[in-house]
């Protein structure tokens, strides 16, 4: 099928748009554990960049899992089948020039390695939020991991489905030992040079 699709090659590129919002466009991806605490960070890095004049979007597991991604489920096979939607979409938005924030589990290295590639070393920055599985476990802010270990939610991630550590990330947030806006401060800081044009 793809030999007979042929792509257009657009006059106006990633730099013109990029130019025209002022800013290095980017995908931040935030990984880790559920209840790690990736969304309640993704969600305090957009407002503080947003504040700071920056043009943003934030794409996150739950909320895409209602919509684009509802067909799929917890499986290995789905799982990389969501993030490579998720690494597509992401790519357009950084194509149009934003500055993309992402929350998803995505737990295995070969997946983040092929953003990686997708969108290119420079536009791919990478936060690990390490949060050890017994915080996390015992937080457990949607009651998931209680129904997992009573065997009513299967293949979750810590506890029947292996979670693969990022070997070098752009920056490791360990969550569980700073309050939320010193990691949101430390997030920004160590990202500013990266966004700005
Ligand atoms: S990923 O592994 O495919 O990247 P994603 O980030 O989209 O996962 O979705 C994770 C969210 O789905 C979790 O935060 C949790 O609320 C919910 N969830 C439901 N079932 C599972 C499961 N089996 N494993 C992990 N998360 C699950």
């Amino acid at each position: 099928m793809s030999e007979n699709i042929h792509p257009t090659v657009f006059k106006i590129t990633k730099e013109t748009r990029s130019k025209a919002l002022g800013q290095q466009p980017a995908l931040i991806w935030f990984t880790g554990l559920s209840g790690s605490g990736k969304s309640t960070l993704a969600n305090g890095t957009e407002q503080a960049l947003n504040k700071l004049g920056f043009h943003t979007y934030l794409l996150d597991g739950d909320n895409v899992r209602t919509g684009l991604c509802k067909d799929l489920t917890f499986t290995k096979n789905d799982r990389v089948e969501n993030i490579r939607r998720i690494a597509e979409v992401g790519s357009l938005m950084v194509d149009a020039g934003l500055i993309v924030l992402s929350a998803f589990i995505s737990p295995y290295l070969s997946d983040r390695e092929m953003i990686r590639n997708l969108v290119g070393e420079d536009s791919f920055l990478e936060i690990f939020v390490d949060c050890p599985l017994e915080v996390c476990e015992k937080r457990d802010v949607k009651g998931l991991y209680q129904k997992a270990r009573k065997g009513l939610i299967k293949d979750f991630t810590g506890i029947d489905s292996p979670y693969e550590p990022p070997k070098q990330p752009f920056l490791t947030i360990k969550s569980a030992e700073m309050p939320l806006n010193e990691a949101i401060e430390n997030i920004v800081d160590a990202l500013l040079p990266k966004l700005k044009h």
